[in-house]
């Protein structure tokens, strides 16, 4: 047994991370609230769990917003009963910019939708969780949120502050009998990455290939790969585990400096 007959809430459903996760836990028998801005890519998200005989249901919103988010609950909770498993993918990347140089707004909207959605995504799935006395938090951090980096102090920042809140969560909740764990990946084959090429101006397939040698396993990480370590941790096998930083990196944390 793993997620089957559970009521799940993925952020970032609309695409990459979020998208294979929300595609995983179906086809392992939850029903699915997909989250996310993107409306055109939730519905197709959707649209493909009900082809192979899943249940999801789409929910367009920003997860900064504090009042939609609450909003979202309750809509979660009387369509689909209450939520056990939540999984926070939503994020955004920011330009390059060492932080001599990197915008005020810039900081701010990174730091808001990276963590303080997390925050408030589970701060609103919290009273489902506690009624169950049961269930399952993971956030997806990054391998940045675990290292520094040049040129990335926002979106670095606010992935250490995702493993410091999934620490501090899985301390308020343990008596509940909620485990809470993120999720750090090294660089994963999905538009973020398409993005990240594009705004430096590279080649994505040179791009891809440089991200892959600074794993051990020299390629990218997939999104299903990533899905699948969110489904372990969502399921039974991983119920002593709470607390926890995972990375799904291919090696690249233990590679010995250059
Ligand atoms: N791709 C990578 O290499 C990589 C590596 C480590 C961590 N991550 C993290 O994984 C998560 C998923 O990233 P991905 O690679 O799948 O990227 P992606 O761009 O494919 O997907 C991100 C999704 O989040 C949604 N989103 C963005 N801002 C939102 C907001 N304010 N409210 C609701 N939804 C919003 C987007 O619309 C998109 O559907 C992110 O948190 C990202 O930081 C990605």
């Amino acid at each position: 047994m793993r997620v089957a007959r559970r009521v799940a809430w993925v952020t970032g459903a609309a695409s990459g991370i979020g998208a294979a996760t929300a595609r995983r836990l179906a086809a392992d028998g939850a029903s699915v609230a997909c989250l996310d801005v993107d409306e055109a890519g939730l519905e197709s998200v959707v649209a493909e769990i009900g082809r192979h005989a899943g249940t999801a249901l789409a929910i367009t919103l920003d997860v900064a917003d504090a009042a939609a988010t609450r909003e979202a609950a309750g809509r979660i909770e009387r369509d689909l009963g209450a939520v056990e498993v939540v999984v926070a993918a939503a994020g955004i990347v920011h330009a390059q910019a060492d932080v001599a140089d990197l915008d005020h707004d810039v900081w701010q909207r990174v730091l808001t939708v990276n963590l303080t959605g997390v925050f408030l995504t589970v701060q609103a799935a919290i009273p489902q969780l506690r009624r169950h006395g049961r269930g399952v938090v993971i956030a997806i951090s990054s391998t940045g949120g675990l290292r520094g980096s040049a040129g990335y102090a926002a979106y670095v920042s606010s992935k250490h502050g995702v493993v410091g809140l999934v620490r501090c969560l899985a301390n308020e909740l343990a008596a509940d009998g909620v485990r809470v764990n993120a999720v750090c990946p090294g660089s994963v084959d999905t538009p973020m990455l398409d993005r990240q090429a594009a705004e430096r101006g590279l080649d994505r397939d040179v791009a891809s290939q440089a991200w892959a040698r600074a794993h051990l396993i020299e390629r990218l990480v997939t999104a299903d790969e990533v899905a699948s370590a969110v489904a372990w941790l969502a399921g039974d096998s991983a119920q002593m585990i709470t607390g926890l930083a995972l990375p799904v990196d291919g090696g690249s944390l233990a590679r010995p400096p250059e």
